[in-house]
């Protein structure tokens, strides 16, 4: 059985103080929870995240990564510099960042590459968009994805990655796919990476889903064959609804 996996995208909102307040009144809520919790939050957080969530359950991941070592990229941080203060996951290849900077399915590819050989756990994010889906082509643009994104990665470091489908249409919009559409959608994935790595790769892959997650959905979603949980951003950012959602996993 795969552990479900539940991680907050935060994306650029909360400061500080909020964070610390957040950690410590989730803290003592999920503290016998099995599934992974992760809260991938911004920057300027990551410290002080790290800090209030150090002796917790709660795992800590950064929102983007640059994919050079070190080197003149003004305003970027490198891989190595999240894991210097601890930082164990990073969302890479979020759809805001594809649409808003640029990124491609090439950067991705080497992002994940330099997020692996520092020991970081990336959080690939792929999904198609409205008009995408309205001439149903969704399948063939995640595959797509899926196989360039991972394009040289071993089957040990594709073991280890989680995949969330985030279709772009559902994000911060408040229409979710239907439990039907995720889950089918985590079993493509699933088996284009089984024709890619292997099945033992696909059964252990983690595939969340994303967009417009909430307590009122992730019951039904969390209880497919193929969604291992969810990459969360709104209702992320109140402890009760992001609790009530982590509460909705069966155990
Ligand atoms: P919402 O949950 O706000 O729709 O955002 C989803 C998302 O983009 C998480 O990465």
């Amino acid at each position: 059985m795969r552990k479900k996996v539940i991680a907050g995208n935060w994306k650029m909102n909360m400061l500080p103080d909020a964070t610390i307040k957040f950690i410590e009144e989730l803290t003592p809520l999920v503290k016998d929870k099995d599934s992974e919790i992760i809260l991938c939050v911004p920057y300027t957080d990551l410290f002080y995240a790290l800090m209030n969530a150090q002796g917790t359950n709660i795992k800590i991941g950064a929102q983007n990564m640059h994919w050079e070592q070190s080197g003149a990229y003004t305003g970027e941080v490198s891989a190595q510099m999240l894991k210097s203060i601890g930082v164990e996951y990073v969302i890479i290849g979020h759809s805001e960042r594809r649409q808003y900077f640029n990124e491609t399915d090439e950067t991705v590819n080497k992002k994940l590459k330099t997020a692996f050989s520092n020991e970081l756990k990336p959080i690939l994010c792929v999904g198609e968009t409205l008009e995408q889906r309205e001439v149903g082509r969704q399948d063939e643009v995640v595959k797509s994805q899926v196989k360039l994104d991972l394009e040289g990665l071993t089957d040990d470091q594709v073991s280890n990655l989680i995949i969330a489908y985030e279709p772009i249409w559902a994000i911060g919009t408040g229409k979710t796919a239907t439990t039907e559409d995720a889950n089918n959608m985590a079993e493509t994935i699933r088996s284009e990476i089984a024709d890619l790595y292997g099945k033992n790769v696909a059964d252990k892959i983690i595939i969340q889903y994303g967009g417009s997650v909430k307590s009122s959905n992730s019951k039904e979603l969390f209880e497919t064959s193929d969604v291992d949980g969810a990459l969360i951003g709104g209702a992320s950012l109140k402890v009760d609804e992001f609790y009530n959602i982590i509460e909705s996993v069966k155990e």
